[in-house]
């Protein structure tokens, strides 16, 4: 392995659905189901106002594959020259090819490597460490790191301790080799023994779903485990990249619940003020959450050139991970 081959993000983009749904909306929607909730009990459990919801005809491919477009338009490359797409979905179009196949036909880019990461809320941050790998290695050269959801389509909407919950897009970056480093660190971590608290137990047999195919979750258990898990592996890729905390400049958490996002950054003694917050608009959309804020955060201004930005993902497996990144200034 070269060890002067490093890799750093160079772009990033996002997609949302056009249906922009607000707590009072979607109140006046599962109120028709005879569903009961108010925009005070979401705001206050979880911080969320408002999310974004695919209609029937929009897919994970579609969304992965616009944010794609702005990352490449932001990094300044051509669809040709990517080798490597990873999607991170739990919500796939098919059982199979990839999502990533599809994202490749639709940005017209052949001939590269391309497969899905599935690892729930964490999908991102393992996708990213995946594809940092393969390019430290030489096995690629300039990736696209996609998290892309539609996971409106495995809620229960009968269920209110999870619909109000999750909403829909997709985040992209553009991952390319350097000799300055980018990512300086990654970590990730499972613990399978804890697969019961969030999942969608079902799969496809004869042509049948078996199981459930809809999300369960037993938000407390979630809730302790998260904030555990984010705060210690935070730590570790912070201290692996031989960094003290204080110099991280932003901390970018999955996007789950405002409630997690405060106890997390205040575990580790990161000021509320670098914490990045979107779930207020965009509710949690699971693997695209952090591409998601990144990009707002980038775009916003707020990230720039020379920052060092912790991203955190949790979720289903369990499954956690961390990357710690130190923007490029063309970012
Ligand atoms: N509207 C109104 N009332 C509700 C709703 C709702 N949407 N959902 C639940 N309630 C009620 C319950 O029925 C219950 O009523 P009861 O006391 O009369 O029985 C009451 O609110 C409390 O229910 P709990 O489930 O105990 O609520 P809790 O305070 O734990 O909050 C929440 C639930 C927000 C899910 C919380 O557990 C949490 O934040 N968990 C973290 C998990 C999370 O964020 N998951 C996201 C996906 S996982 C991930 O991305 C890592």
């Amino acid at each position: 392995m070269n060890p002067s081959r490093y890799s750093r993000i160079t772009g990033t983009g996002s997609a949302l659905p056009a249906d922009c749904v607000s707590n009072a909306e979607l109140v006046r929607r599962l109120a028709a189901r005879g569903i009961e909730t108010s925009d005070e009990w979401i705001v206050e459990r979880t911080g969320i106002r408002q999310r974004y919801l695919a209609d029937a005809g929009t897919t994970s491919s579609q969304l992965a594959a616009q944010a794609a477009r702005e990352a490449l338009a932001a990094a300044g490359i051509d669809a040709t020259d990517i080798d490597l797409i990873i999607v991170a979905t739990s919500t796939p179009d098919f059982v199979f090819p990839s999502t990533a196949c599809l994202v490749q036909k639709a940005l017209g880019a052949p001939g590269g490597a391309a497969f899905d990461v599935q690892a729930v809320c964490s999908g991102f941050v393992y996708a990213l460490a995946t594809a940092d790998a393969m390019i430290r290695t030489g096995m690629a050269s300039k990736a696209l790191v996609i998290g892309a959801e539609v996971f409106s389509r495995i809620l229960d909407w009968n269920d209110r301790g999870t619909c109000v919950l999750f909403g829909d897009g997709a985040g992209a970056v553009v991952l390319e080799a350097s000799t300055t480093p980018g990512v300086l660190a990654s970590r990730l971590h499972a613990d399978g023994r804890h697969e019961e608290i969030l999942r969608t137990p079902g799969n496809v047999c004869g042509g049948a779903v078996i199981g459930s195919p809809l999300l369960t979750m037993d938000g407390q258990a979630v809730f302790k485990l998260a904030v555990t898990v984010l705060d210690a592996v935070g730590r570790e890729v912070v201290e692996a990249a031989g960094l003290q905390m204080h110099e991280v400049d932003w901390l970018i958490p999955h996007q789950a619940n405002v409630r997690i996002l405060q106890a997390t950054g205040r575990r580790m003694g990161i000021d509320p003020s670098r914490v990045v917050v979107t779930v207020d608009r965009h509710a949690n959309t699971s693997a695209a959450s952090v591409p998601l804020a990144l990009d707002c955060a980038v775009r916003d201004g707020r990230v720039r050139g020379g920052q060092h930005v912790l991203l955190e993902g949790v979720g289903g497996g369990f499954a956690w991970g961390a990357v710690l990144v130190k923007m490029s200034g063309d970012a």
